[in-house]
């Protein structure tokens, strides 16, 4: 798997607005952090990165037509929990987001089924994903698009962030799948 097998898409906004949804470059990586809001993530945001060099981790990013980064989504096709992802039939999606400015208006639907598809094409039969229990509008979202929960997740996993400090995310979630 590499980069050059991996779909673009440009999406048109309601108010005519062209967004190119294409595979993370190194010089987006900044772009992620939203004006500092997720800086935290710096560290994150690089690993998965040269992960997806090595093509068990996609990214695609959204750009809008000033090149600035308004969304994302992470693809795990391989995991050391096979369970999430076992790089034959079943991905993770992960780090899901778009920008509150470009939200609801049909483009985060749009970057999910196009994920969807690119997994299908690969042979992928499940898609796997967590949602926090205290994001039902997210969880409706899903449901919608024809995910179902098959249970609880604690949600409970630590990370180094920009300052190499190590941090607990405790976010409670719903697991959900999809057969694709
Ligand atoms: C969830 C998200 C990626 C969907 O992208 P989008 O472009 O808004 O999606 P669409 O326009 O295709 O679909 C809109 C749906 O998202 C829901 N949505 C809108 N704002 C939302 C928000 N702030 N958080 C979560 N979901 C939201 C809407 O209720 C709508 O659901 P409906 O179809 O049941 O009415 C986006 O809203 C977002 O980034 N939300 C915040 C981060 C998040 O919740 N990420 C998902 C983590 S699992």
């Amino acid at each position: 798997m590499n980069h050059a097998a991996i779909r673009e898409a440009d999406y048109i906004m309601p108010a005519g607005e062209r967004v190119h949804i294409r595979p993370l470059e190194k010089d987006d990586l900044p772009g992620l952090e939203w004006d500092g809001e997720y800086a935290h993530f710096r560290k994150l945001y690089h690993q998965h990165y040269e992960n997806s060099l090595g093509g068990n981790t996609l990214i695609w990013v959204a750009v809008n037509a000033d090149a600035e980064v308004i969304g994302q989504v992470f693809l795990l096709l391989l995991s050391r929990q096979r369970e999430l992802a076992d790089g034959v039939f079943q991905a993770y999606l992960f780090s899901f987001r778009i920008k509150p400015a470009y939200r609801d208006q049909g483009l985060g639907g749009f970057m999910l089924e196009m994920v969807e598809g690119f997994l299908r094409d690969r042979g992928f039969r499940f898609l796997r994903l967590n949602v926090a229990r205290a994001n039902p509008l997210a969880r409706r979202m899903y449901e919608k698009h024809g995910y179902r929960m098959i249970g609880p997740d604690p949600g409970v996993w630590r990370y180094q962030d920009q300052n190499d400090e190590w941090q607990t995310c405790r976010e409670p979630a719903w697991k959900m799948i999809k057969k694709l």
